[in-house]
């Protein structure tokens, strides 16, 4: 047991107690940041001339050392160490005899830990938001590539009107789009250095807080100690944030799972994507998608837990808050394992443009533009709208889409119908004449997408 705190104490922590209060099964996730905030704050202790420049040269490099050597493998983070602050701290001690005992001047393990979440928070919102771009990347060549495939729109599951493929996408798109702004907001708000926040009531060293943040890239110190250690709100958000990811991710898989079974066949997920049956040699599964849209069950998870931890915890830190860390990493790394994933599979799935437009063309998805025929022929919209009805009836009955209707059975529901109604409720009319911004039409669709394009391109 290497502790830093035995002063004041008797007796031995109890064996079980110390297992139960360390934290460098986990924490040593960030010995990166923690090497780095400390390595920011010794120079800021050189600047204010509260260490020597001899003292604050030799800790920065034996900190170098020390990161060097973990990267390496020379040096392994045990649970000797409470946690991962003790470790640094004990193995500078370790190679600098007093002088490494300097380290922790003007400074806590609370607002340490603070810094370390931090920073390890705001590196994973980046490279979160990376994914996501990615995933756009994937999604804007499919749209591009399909403007013209037809497919059917659902409401209820029931087929309702025919859009197209890249409309369909474009909607996914438009999703991970607030995905990545809600990182983009999340980082504006969090990166604020809490370092120098003390325990709670920061310290009567004049410590220079600014200068700290700016080594740091933070754009500036958060502005009270007390919420500076004790403020996880960045991380609730980014939780928030992730649990939204995974329901997109999720009703993303289900479409696909639904598309790729048997009965749709609107898609075949590539081999590399797809997975077997021990027994049932004709099975290729869509694990992938299940997994996705299972794990979202965790994210969720995560936040619901966090939540209620920093629920009802006094001011300033609590040891409760220890427990942000192993339920934030799995939400983590669980959704970028998700999205990479996702997106690898999507990049490679097959579209069976034959089927979905087949589907569409049987599904009465242009009854409301048939209505809508009527209406512009002087019927008024009621009165077409029973007309069409009767007619999907008697094609129901006669098995046919509306299209296969001849003229003269058409005129017997409506005497308005001319030759013409079949052009005008043909899939492809039924989808371009859709040219509001937002619509399936593929000029309105191609406007959409060039906005979509200078969206990806610029930084
Ligand atoms: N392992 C602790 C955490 O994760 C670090 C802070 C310890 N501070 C304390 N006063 N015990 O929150």
């Amino acid at each position: 047991m290497a502790q830093l705190w035995g002063g004041r104490f008797t007796k031995e922590t109890d064996q079980l107690v110390y297992n139960f209060n360390a934290s460098i099964s986990f924490d040593q996730k960030f010995y990166k940041q923690d090497i780095e905030g400390s390595i920011a704050h010794v120079r800021m202790l050189g600047k204010q001339g509260i260490l020597t420049q001899e003292e604050m040269q030799t800790i920065v490099s034996c900190l170098q050392e020390i990161l060097a050597d973990v990267e390496s493998g020379k040096l392994a983070i045990t649970s000797e160490y409470e946690d991962i602050h003790s470790f640094v701290e004990a193995n500078l001690i370790d190679r600098l005899g007093d002088t490494g005992k300097k380290l922790h001047t003007g400074r806590s393990r609370n607002d340490q830990v603070a810094l370390d979440m931090r920073l390890y928070t705001r590196q994973q919102v980046l490279e979160t938001d990376e994914l996501l771009e990615q995933l756009l990347q994937v999604l804007l060549r499919i749209m591009k590539e399909n403007t013209q495939t037809i497919m059917p729109g659902f409401t209820h599951l029931q087929k309702a009107q025919p859009i197209t493929l890249a409309h369909h996408m474009g909607a996914y798109f438009e999703m991970f789009k607030r995905d990545r702004s809600r990182m983009h907001d999340i980082y504006e708000r969090m990166n604020y250095c809490p370092l120098g926040s003390g325990a709670l009531a920061g310290t009567t060293y004049p410590l220079d807080r600014e200068y700290t943040a700016e080594l740091l890239g933070f754009y500036g110190p958060t502005l009270n100690s007390m919420d500076g250690v004790s403020d996880r709100d960045y991380l609730i958000e980014y939780l928030s944030a992730m649990a939204t990811i995974m329901m997109h991710l999720s009703r993303f898989s289900e479409e696909i799972i639904i598309w790729n079974s048997n009965e749709y066949k609107f898609v075949e997920i590539d081999d590399a994507y797809s997975t077997g049956s021990s027994i049932m040699p004709q099975k290729k599964n869509p694990d992938i998608a299940e997994l996705v849209r299972g794990k979202t069950g965790r994210v969720y998870g995560a936040l619901m837990s966090l939540l209620t931890t920093m629920k009802g915890i006094p001011l300033a830190y609590n040891k409760d808050m220890q427990e942000d860390k192993e339920l934030s990493f799995d939400a983590i790394d669980t959704t970028k394992g998700c999205i990479a994933l996702f997106t690898g599979m999507l990049d490679t799935m097959k579209f069976n443009k034959d089927v979905m437009r087949k589907s569409a063309a049987h599904g009465f998805t242009n009854a409301t533009d048939a209505a809508d025929y009527l209406v512009n022929h002087g019927v008024p919209f009621r009165d077409a709208h029973g007309i069409i009805g009767r007619i999907v009836l008697y094609c129901l009955d006669k098995q046919m889409p509306i299209d296969d209707m001849s003229l003269e059975e058409l005129k017997q529901f409506s005497p308005v119908f001319e030759e013409d109604v079949y052009d005008a409720i043909s899939m492809e009319t039924c989808v371009n004449k859709r040219l509001t911004i937002g619509a399936p039409g593929e000029e309105a669709m191609k406007k959409v997408i060039a906005i979509e394009e200078a969206y990806l391109e610029k930084k």
